[in-house]
């Protein structure tokens, strides 16, 4: 992952740097670094843990440099510590960087060979001395074009030149880049976010170039050197969202934002008036389509899921899910009329990206279901269905998850009237119940209080299970990884059927168990599956839906009652409960609820 910041001006950059990683802490925040050049040579400091700890370092107040390179890492290659924190610096040249060098123990045989020694553990540093040894023969120019194609891998470059006082070259292969045009300065970024408090023009590197920048002048190049001319995009100022507000944690405040960003997503697509879906120019003909993959990682696969029990319920396509990371390496049947969705909240998460790049390249039909439309699978793809639940800055992901189902659910909606699947009635009475589930969920977010009192049950357990049936299984596995990302407390999602061959022998007396039951066709197998697990001691935490009927069951831990409606939208409700029950275990432990450990928001190495 890793966060690289750049800044080519005329008054000092350090402050600015410091400022943006800390808006990039995001995708990683095990050590941070800065490197300026002032009086003809490279100045670096380096700290490890957060960026507040490189900010306090006493050498930041007197880096002086109007050229810059920052950096937040999230390791790959070597412990997190100072040493192995970028910038790497030779006497001539500083580098950040964004993903894996994946040829560097051979280029580092090399270079040894040439007589180069080697600081850190990272892959990194072969980038360094690579391009200072062709310096010595070569233009700066030349000797870019010469390194780039020696690098196996992904990456996003900054790099800073003691010799050239005014210039930052970035370049990107796999791992996202943006430039930032300003007043008489200029800038490079992992992504748009880092750059949105000095300017919001903006334009992306697109795989394989590189760039130059200097205060006053971008210059933009192919692989082979060859000029580029890049679009200018404006951005919107959103800033607001960019703030906690009065909540103590990002997580709290997009747990709570639910209601308003499902109200607003279904506002873009959902003809309120004539109760229809707004989705229209598909770039093919949907006769061809006869089925459907669906791809993500995480939390975005759990959507997958969902979507899958929805295709084969509302339509009649054939539908398959994977794993972004299998899925790119499988001898996969591409297939004409099959769709391929890719899901996923940053749009920057390498094995998606690389699925998707998988699929373009075999000539296939691709669409994604992306939050950040500026993203690189967002543009790579032939259609894009935006969740709008604006910017998730809580590692956790939470608000992308809930307008991940939503859109995907739409579409599914769509696309079985579409092709006459669906019959019409139905379709309108969908559309009916989509209406008011954001004041469903907004309904549902009371249960907190009960989920804060039964929380610590969980934050002292050795492990948990979350265990479902049909639309609650994916929404098991959602809670579970919620529940070890944020409390680290293991946590395993099972379907309920499932227990009775092997799992069962995990369950001991007091060992808490989530079931989820809603009151749909699956409710009297769960509660059979629940009594299983009471048997042999365990603490169940029931959530079911609100019903007029008592549940028959007995010895039964803790109960919480979600809203009622209709099969299809119960998963959404259900995941409320189970987003504040992660997020209380944690903050009993006094964990870092938007920066869990090992973590980070977007996951741009493989
Ligand atoms: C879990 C979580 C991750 C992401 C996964 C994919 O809370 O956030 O599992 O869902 O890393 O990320 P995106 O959706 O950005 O592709």
């Amino acid at each position: 992952m890793c966060g690289i910041i750049g800044i080519t001006s005329s008054k000092p950059v350090s402050l600015a740097i410091i400022n943006s990683l800390r808006k990039l802490e995001y995708r990683g925040y095990d050590s941070a670094g800065i490197a300026t050049l002032s009086n003809g040579a490279i100045n670096e400091v380096k700290s490890e843990g957060r960026v507040d700890n490189l900010e306090k370092n006493s050498a930041i107040k007197s880096m002086m440099g109007v050229v810059g390179i920052g950096h937040v890492r999230w390791a790959t290659h070597g412990v997190p510590n100072a040493i192995n924190a970028h910038p790497h610096s030779s006497e001539n040249v500083s580098i950040v960087h964004n993903g894996i060098i994946e040829n560097s123990t051979i280029l580092k045989k090399y270079l040894i060979g040439k007589g180069h020694i080697f600081k850190s553990q990272t892959d990194t540093e072969v980038i360094v001395h690579l391009i200072t040894e062709h310096l010595k023969e070569n233009d700066l120019k030349n000797s870019i074009i010469k390194v780039l194609k020696q690098l196996q891998g992904s990456f996003a470059l900054g790099i800073i030149f003691k010799d050239q006082p005014d210039l930052i070259v970035g370049a990107r292969r796999g791992s996202p880049l943006a430039v930032g045009y300003g007043p008489n300065e200029n800038y490079l970024g992992s992504d748009s976010y880092a750059l949105k408090s000095m300017t919001n023009k903006i334009s992306y590197l697109n795989d394989g170039e590189f760039c130059i920048l200097k205060k006053d002048q971008v210059k933009f190049f192919d692989e082979d050197g060859l000029k580029v001319n890049k679009k200018v995009l404006e951005l919107s100022t959103d800033e607001q969202n960019y703030e906690k507000g009065d909540f103590k944690h990002f997580m709290a405040k997009e747990i709570e934002e639910q209601p308003t960003t499902l109200k607003n997503c279904i506002k873009e697509y959902v003809d309120t008036i004539n109760n229809d879906i707004n989705i229209y120019n598909f770039p093919w003909d949907l006769k061809e389509i006869s089925s459907v993959t669906l791809i993500g990682c995480g939390t975005a696969y759990h959507s997958c899921l969902m979507a899958k029990y929805w295709f084969e319920e509302l339509t009649k396509l054939d539908v398959t899910i994977d794993i972004a990371s299998e899925f790119r390496y499988r001898n996969n049947r591409f297939k004409k009329n099959n769709l391929y969705i890719f899901v996923s909240q940053s749009g920057e998460t390498a094995d998606t990206y690389a699925a998707l790049d998988l699929c373009n390249k075999n000539g296939m039909k691709t669409c994604s279901v992306v939050n950040v439309i500026e993203s690189s699978i967002a543009r790579d793809s032939n259609f894009v269905l935006p969740i709008h639940c604006g910017p998730e800055i809580g590692v956790a992901s939470t608000k992308a998850f809930l307008g991940q189902m939503l859109v995907l659910y739409i579409l599914v909606l769509k696309l079985g009237i579409l092709r006459k699947d669906l019959d019409k009635d139905l379709y309108l009475s969908k559309i009916k119940d989509l209406k008011i589930l954001p004041r469903l969920v907004e309904e549902t977010l009371l249960t907190e209080r009960k989920i804060q009192a039964i929380s610590s049950t969980f934050t002292d357990a050795k492990g948990s299970m979350f265990l479902g049936r049909g639309y609650s299984y994916p929404i098991a596995l959602e809670g579970a990884l919620k529940l070890k990302e944020l409390a680290y407390v293991h946590a395993e999602g099972y379907p309920a059927g499932e227990m009775k061959h092997g799992p069962l022998a995990l369950i001991e007396d007091g060992m808490p168990v989530v079931v989820l039951a809603p009151r749909d066709n699956y409710y009297p197998k769960t509660i059979s599956n629940m009594q299983e697990v009471i048997a042999r001691g365990a603490k169940v935490l029931l959530i079911t839906n609100k019903s007029k009927d008592e549940v028959v069951s007995e010895n039964i831990w803790e109960t919480i009652e979600v809203e009622n409606t209709n099969d299809d939208l119960l998963p959404f409700l259900l995941t409320i409960p189970l987003q504040k029950l992660a997020y209380y275990s944690a903050l009993k432990k006094g964990y870092d609820i938007d920066k869990p450990r090992n973590l980070a928001k977007s996951v741009t190495v493989e």
